[in-house]
């Protein structure tokens, strides 16, 4: 009786320990697509870097993923690297500064806050980055854009 009851209690341990273990990769997996969401944009102090390379890693990388090889989990975040759709510079430009779907608008006049206040980026800043990813990562686009261009965009549509 004595030997069958602590038996039943060894095992009840194996199963706390099993059951804790599954806690913590359930734990560890739920964490994956959350890295999506751990972006910059929500510190306190707007970014004023104007480099392209500095701008993507500070805003666009946290969806994007470092090396634009995009995710797929909590949501569907494009790859930009080797992506053919970069070939309009204007539809880069106009995705960055409207939003597209789940992707947040950059400009002063389209920004809206989510999961925080607004993020804006000056049209220099845009300018930085849309010829950053259109030059990084596989993608060779040899045409450029200007923060006067990106401007120019910018008042074309209300
Ligand atoms: C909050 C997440 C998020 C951030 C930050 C973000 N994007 Fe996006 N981006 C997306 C999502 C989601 C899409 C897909 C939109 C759709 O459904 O078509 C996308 C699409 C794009 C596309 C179109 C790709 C295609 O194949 O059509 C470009 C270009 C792009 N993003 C560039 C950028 C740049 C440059 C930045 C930084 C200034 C940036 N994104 C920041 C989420 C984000």
């Amino acid at each position: 009786m004595n030997q069958q009851r602590q038996y039943l209690a060894g095992a009840s341990g194996w199963y706390a320990a099993i059951a804790l273990h599954l806690l913590m990769l359930c734990a560890f997996f739920s964490e994956t697509p959350v890295r999506a969401q751990s972006l910059g944009i929500l510190e306190a102090a707007p970014f004023t870097g104007t480099n392209g390379r500095q701008v993507f890693e500070h805003i666009c990388q946290g969806c994007h993923m470092p090396n634009a090889v995009g995710a797929v989990g909590a949501g569907r975040f494009p790859a930009l690297a080797d992506n053919p759709t970069l070939a309009s510079r204007d539809y880069v430009a106009l995705t960055v500064l409207m939003g597209r779907r789940n992707m947040p608008a950059f400009s002063a006049k389209h920004a809206i806050g989510f999961a925080g206040p607004p993020v804006v980026l000056s049209e220099t800043q845009m300018a930085a980055v849309i010829n950053y990813v259109r030059t990084h990562f596989g993608n060779h686009y040899k045409d450029s854009i200007s923060a006067a261009e990106v401007a120019a965009l910018d008042q074309g549509y209300h």
